[in-house]
């Protein structure tokens, strides 16, 4: 699959009124439950190709800690995965958490979700803790990736 040209692309916050792309973050969340509890608090951020959009990212600073903000949800349409523009959101996210005054920017994944813990540490987030058994308690069903149960939710960070 070639790389997503960074020219033929337009990544913006979502304007209050827009059309939330459930459909891309249930791909990284099925809990549209928690994801509507966290989208209150969140800037929602889409990446555009001619008019269409093919990703989301969405930011969200954290309850106990005003240095940090959240990626909550970072999804990218399948047929656009695996072409460098998780690679770019992830950047992007952090640029957007920089210029907000936040020092560091965290994500969330299942301990089960092998690709995503390989690349959130390529891109320089470091696993600093773990919320024990966050999706065997969140989550009503059971969720399996690469053969594995998701039961608990790593933690990374990454300074600014
Ligand atoms: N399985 C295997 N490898 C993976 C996976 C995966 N699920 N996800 C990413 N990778 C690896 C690739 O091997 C590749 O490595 P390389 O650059 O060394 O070749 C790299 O990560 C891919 O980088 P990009 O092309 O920049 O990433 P992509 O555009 O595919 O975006 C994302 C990554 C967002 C995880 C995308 O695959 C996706 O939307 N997946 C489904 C939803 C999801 O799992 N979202 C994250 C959940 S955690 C959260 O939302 C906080």
């Amino acid at each position: 699959m070639p790389l997503i040209h960074f020219t033929d692309l337009t990544i913006r916050q979502l304007n209050q009124g827009e059309a939330i792309p459930y459909e891309l973050l249930l791909l990284a969340d099925p809990s549209r439950t928690l994801m509507d509890a966290y989208l209150k608090n969140s800037r929602v951020y889409i990446a555009e190709l001619t008019d269409t959009i093919i990703a989301v990212y969405v930011l969200c600073p954290v309850n106990d800690d005003n240095s940090s903000i959240e990626i909550k949800n970072i999804a990218v349409g399948i047929p656009f995965q695996n072409r460098g523009l998780g690679k770019i959101l992830l950047a992007h996210a952090a640029e957007k958490a920089k210029e907000n005054g936040f020092k560091n920017i965290i994500i969330g994944t299942a301990n089960s979700s092998i690709g995503q813990i390989y690349l959130y540490q390529q891109q320089g987030f470091e696993i600093v803790t773990i919320r024990k058994d966050f999706f065997s308690k969140n989550y009503a069903e059971p969720i399996y990736e690469n053969g594995i149960p998701a039961k608990h939710m790593l933690i990374l960070k990454k300074k600014l």
